[in-house]
């Protein structure tokens, strides 16, 4: 039998997941000619993008004498660095040692930084973090794709928040079902409070699992703006990314949240959001207030949940709302094992339905 609850910790095996994308940032924040310096997975990073339009990210430290990259200047093509101006190309690979005499003989080769692969699709700027600094190859996971939409489409808005909270930790909140009528309880949402018994069938998905498509029974946001028979599907994804898909009879609505690690105690939150619909674009100015305050419930309920976590209490999963949290940390484990021992992710899970209220 399954025991009904199980105990676990949120500090146990939190380190974050290696040979895997990351959502990086908007690629409409990145302009051709022009650098952004950030801190994912407590690593320095400058994003920088080419005048012929061409992304590129590495380390942000000058291998000199470490001074972050972001001081120097970028002429459109290399990173040159403040402090004695090393010059490094979009491969990582030092181009000039203003210093060495013209008949110097050492190799500019073993003076580089590391270059993270990155890809742009959908409007979006992802970041590949190596297993193995020292032997970075071109990747062949594929980068996450919204369903539904092209390579090329471009979304329609954008919203970032700085969750005060571990990946693990955040990304478990927008997994868990049974905290919705408590935390979302604003009038445009749903009754505080009021609950309803729900069964969703749940079916393994490269690198994580699916809640499969199904109609929307109750009134909910979605009837309001879809109209028709709303259907929803929601894909999660390690390494923290879920992809949430509203169908109406004609239209899509897709609503896509990353999370990446800044750290062990700050996680960066964005959400992304593509439709179809023609007549959605004017109402913008009004929903987009809405959706950043149901956001900011789940930020502020996890940053009361964090003042709790110091004191590194024991939790619960409970059967079977929390059956996804356990999911979850399945697919974490056979990950970080896979890339251990260099051999393909198999994902672990079997389709099951879960009943809550
Ligand atoms: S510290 Fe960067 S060139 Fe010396
Ligand atoms: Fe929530």
């Amino acid at each position: 039998m399954t025991p009904s609850s199980t105990s676990f910790s949120l500090h146990e095996g939190s380190s974050f997941l290696r040979n895997i994308w990351y959502y990086g940032l908007p690629a409409a924040d990145l302009k051709p000619g022009r650098c952004q310096a950030k801190v994912l997975l407590g690593e320095p990073i400058l994003f920088c993008r080419t005048t012929s339009g061409k992304p590129f990210a590495l380390r942000n430290l000058c291998p000199h004498r470490g001074i972050p990259l972001h001081y120097g200047r970028f002429d459109g093509e290399e990173v040159e660095c403040p402090y004695h101006g090393w010059r490094f190309n979009a491969h990582g690979h030092c181009t000039l040692i203003p210093s060495l005499t013209s008949d110097s003989d050492v190799d500019l080769k073993n003076f580089g930084v590391l270059s993270y692969p990155v890809r742009e699709v959908q409007g979006n700027l992802w970041i590949f973090f190596p297993a193995n600094e020292r032997n970075v190859s071109e990747p062949t996971l594929e980068v996450p794709l919204v369903p539904g939409f092209s390579a090329e489409t471009q979304p329609q808005a954008v919203q970032k928040f700085i969750f005060p909270g571990h990946l693990d930790q955040v990304f478990i909140n927008f997994m868990d079902p049974s905290h919705a009528p408590f935390v979302h309880g604003a009038w445009w949402w749903r009754k505080r409070g009021k609950l309803f018994e729900k069964a969703k069938t749940f079916d393994p998905s490269p690198y994580g699992f699916t809640m499969r498509r199904h109609p929307l029974l109750r009134k909910s946001w979605a009837h309001h703006i879809l109209g028709g028979h709303p259907e929803v599907e929601i894909i999660y994804r390690l390494p923290g990314i879920r992809i949430e898909t509203n169908y109406s009879d004609r239209h899509t609505f897709c609503f896509l949240i990353t999370l990446t690690p800044i750290n062990d105690q700050e996680t960066e939150l964005t959400a992304t959001y593509y439709w179809t619909f023609p007549w959605l674009a004017p109402l913008k100015p009004l929903l987009a207030p809405l959706a950043r305050e149901f956001l900011n419930q789940d930020l502020r309920i996890v940053a009361k949940q964090s003042e709790g976590l110091k004191y590194k209490p024991p939790l619960t999963l409970i059967k079977e709302a929390d059956y996804q949290a356990k999911w979850y940390y399945q697919l974490k484990r056979e990950y970080e094992k896979a890339t251990q021992e260099e051999r393909e992710f198999v994902n672990p899970l079997k389709t099951q339905v879960l009943r809550w209220r």
